[in-house]
């Protein structure tokens, strides 16, 4: 029997179901000596130099790693560098200063090219602006902004001086600002007076400002003029306008700080969507090293590349994969504002075809979306530039996998699926492009040097096709090291679990399932917290989620469980279909068998819940917590955070004619 990754039970994946990488690919690939794993482990923690030097030095480090005092351990210690000078100067100085650094597109249809040089030049003077406000070394500037270019050159502009940021996405609420600006006392905020959402001018000032007011801090605010004359503000006391700022500092150098390896890069709180946030912490050289690896490596960036990794840079994916790998790198990063379906569903594919995107990076959310739209969209444009995809942020079934694979990556572009959290940084779970063979619905093995697990509760290695957790059983470079003032925290959240302090044997809790198959390839399932126990029998809502997404004609699908009268666990299933596809029996009865046939009917949903759209959180994130509670009957909490709030209504409506 095979299941939904087209693996037989006893984990072995049957042939047809895979992909080698084409030559083409291989003879240009950065890596490509399959050898890279060996030489990793017989050479750990040493063989982290690789990464380590794609990065400038000021003082180069003699030890790789310090484990004295794991789970806090240290990169590169006695090392030291600067963030902003790695991905700046260096480039300026082996003469790539006409190069372009960054291509913004505009939701308005504007366009900004930044060489390299441009982007020293203006991040320099806002550096130089910052200390005149008063930001010292190691003192937190918060960054609310949305997706244009002053973002990232605010971040390299607080590298630049050692003040490690924290970026807030711009989508969040006023209240998350505060507490996110609280937790790590940051007296310092770059936001911008609105921005564009469809068109229409979004007040974002008004956010910060209720922000401020709820903080006992006070607050020097830097603001970035977006809207020109859509949305006039006035700038009250501790606010200073961006561009008169720059006026004031025009043609300012700033030395870059040089940092300690160890020395804070940023903090990033991670989604809330559940319990406090988190405000976790990564350091300059580890970190910086990790990223620019990956880049190198897994998404075999190579500096003539034109690079777009569509994500948001207010989360972890566009920190280290729009920002700080590419730039490191020295390639083309594009970055862009909107959204894929404004003014047309073929945005994207507009931007692939203009800038000649070499390497595109972006969600499976994103995937299933397009796939809803049709072919025809990709199918407009040329996209023959593109030589590599690559997915993040939830599993990707074999369907979208191989529909991104074919409509835009034209049959013949390998399809990295990366696994990694805001905790790691940086992947740790992914093929080598150059390397490895592709099995679609499968991340990948972990990466070399990475020693990634699954485990049963004992914390012993499950049997291949087997559901368990994921670790990671030794340290990795790009790993946080720690929560904001909460080293306690980090300790309970991500390692108590599966580590023997007393035998100093540490592991890392990724908090998520998974499943290995005897070739070491890992399928990750989805959180623990999404994980629900049916007769005796743990299942992942993600799995049952991609059985049903496999099903010709659905689009989208949650899965969540519903406790019945007589205290069981039951399934309950959102489902919204591809436009044209009229959600019926036919589809329901399609479903059921598909997920019988995937996992089992033990799995197979009791109740089936057709709705246009699922409710999702800003950063496009399916709230399942949400549906939970409907499926449930009980009260809802705040939905304040929803992208879309309206449909929830409607689900309940549903629900209701349902049961
Ligand atoms: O559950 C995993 C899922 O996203 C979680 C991490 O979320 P976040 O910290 O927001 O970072 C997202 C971008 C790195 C993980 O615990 N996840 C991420 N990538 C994958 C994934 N699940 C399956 N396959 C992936 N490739």
């Amino acid at each position: 029997m095979v299941d939904r990754n087209g693996w037989d039970r006893d984990g072995t994946a049957p042939t047809g179901t895979t992909h080698d990488p084409p030559a083409s690919f291989v003879e240009q690939a950065n890596v490509s000596d399959p050898g890279i794993y060996e030489a990793f482990e017989a050479d750990w923690p040493s063989c982290w130099t690789r990464a380590a030097d794609l990065l400038s030095w000021d003082e180069p480090y003699d030890t790789v790693l310090e484990d004295a005092d794991a789970p806090f351990y240290r990169w590169f210690p006695d090392g030291r560098l600067n963030a902003a000078y790695n991905c700046l100067d260096r480039h300026l100085e082996s003469g790539r200063k006409n190069h372009a650094a960054i291509r913004w597109e505009g939701k308005q249809g504007e366009r900004r090219t930044y060489t390299y040089r441009d982007l020293y030049v203006e991040v320099n003077e806002f550096a130089a602006a910052l200390r005149d406000l008063g930001v010292e070394e190691d003192d937190v500037v918060t960054i609310y902004l949305p997706m244009i270019p002053e973002l990232p050159i605010a971040m390299l502009a607080c590298a630049r001086i050692g003040a490690p940021h924290s970026v807030v996405f711009a989508g969040l609420s006023a209240d998350a600002l505060a507490t996110r600006m609280d937790a790590a006392d940051s007296e310092f905020l770059v936001t911008c007076d609105g921005y564009y959402r469809r068109g229409d001018a979004f007040n974002q000032k008004s956010k910060a400002d209720n922000a401020r007011l709820a903080l006992e801090q006070d607050v020097r605010t830097v603001v970035v003029d977006r809207l020109g004359d859509d949305l006039p503000h006035v700038l009250g006391d501790d606010e200073y306008d961006y561009h008169e700022l720059r006026d004031a500092f025009a043609g300012a150098t700033v030395e870059p700080v040089s940092r300690d390896a160890e020395d804070m890069l940023f903090l990033m709180y991670t989604s809330g969507t559940t319990g406090e946030p988190k405000g976790v912490v990564h350091s300059t050289g580890g970190y910086l090293a990790h990223v620019a690896w990956t880049s190198h490596a897994v998404l075999d960036v190579k500096p003539a590349d034109t690079y777009w990794c569509a994500a948001d840079i207010g989360w972890i994916t566009g920190h280290s994969y729009i920002v700080y790998g590419p730039l490191a790198l020295g390639t083309t990063t594009v970055m862009y504002e909107g959204t894929p379906d404004y003014p047309d569903r073929d945005r994207l594919w507009e931007i692939v075809d203009r800038n000649a995107v070499d390497v595109f990076y972006t969600a499976p959310t994103a995937i299933r979306a397009f796939m809803k739209w049709g072919e025809e969209y990709p199918t407009e444009h040329d996209l023959s530039s593109l030589r590599l995809l690559g997915s993040v942020g939830e599993p990707i079934s074999p369907r979208p996998w191989n529909w991104y694979r074919d409509h835009v990556g034209g049959g013949d572009c390998p399809v990295v699926d990366t696994w990694w959290q805001t905790e790691t940084g940086a992947v740790t779970i992914s093929t080598l492009p150059g390397v490895d063979e592709m099995k679609p619905g499968s991340a990948g093995p972990p990466l070399p040097g990475i020693d990634a697990n699954v485990v049963d509760e004992a914390g012993d290695p499950v049997e291949p096709g087997r559901t368990g957790y994921l670790t990671i059983d030794r340290p990795w470079p790009g790993m946080a090291q720690t929560l904001y003032d909460n080293d306690e925290r980090f300790v309970t959240e991500y390692w108590q679990r599966f580590s023997d302090p007393a035998a100093d044997d540490w592991r890392y809790f990724s908090g998520d399932t998974a499943r290995i198959d005897e070739d070491g390839y890992i399928t990750v399932l989805g959180r623990v917290d999404d994980v629900i126990n049916v007769s005796g029998h743990r299942l992942g809502t993600m799995e049952v989620e991609s059985a049903i997404t496999d099903v010709d004609g659905v689009a989208e699908a949650a899965v969540v469980g519903r406790s019945s009268p007589a205290g069981d666990t039951e399934i309950y299933a959102y489902v919204s279909t591809e436009s044209g596809r009229e959600p019926g029996d036919r589809i329901r009865e399609a479903i059921r068998e598909n997920v019988a046939a995937a996992i089992g009917p033990i799995a197979s949903p009791t109740e089936l819940v057709f709705t246009p759209e699922l409710p999702k959180t800003r950063s496009g994130k399916i709230m399942r917590r949400l549906l939970e509670d409907v499926a449930n009957g009980e009260s809802l909490g705040d939905t304040s955070a929803l992208r879309n709030p309206e449909i929830v209504g409607e689900i309940q409506a549903e629900v209701g004619d349902e049961s």
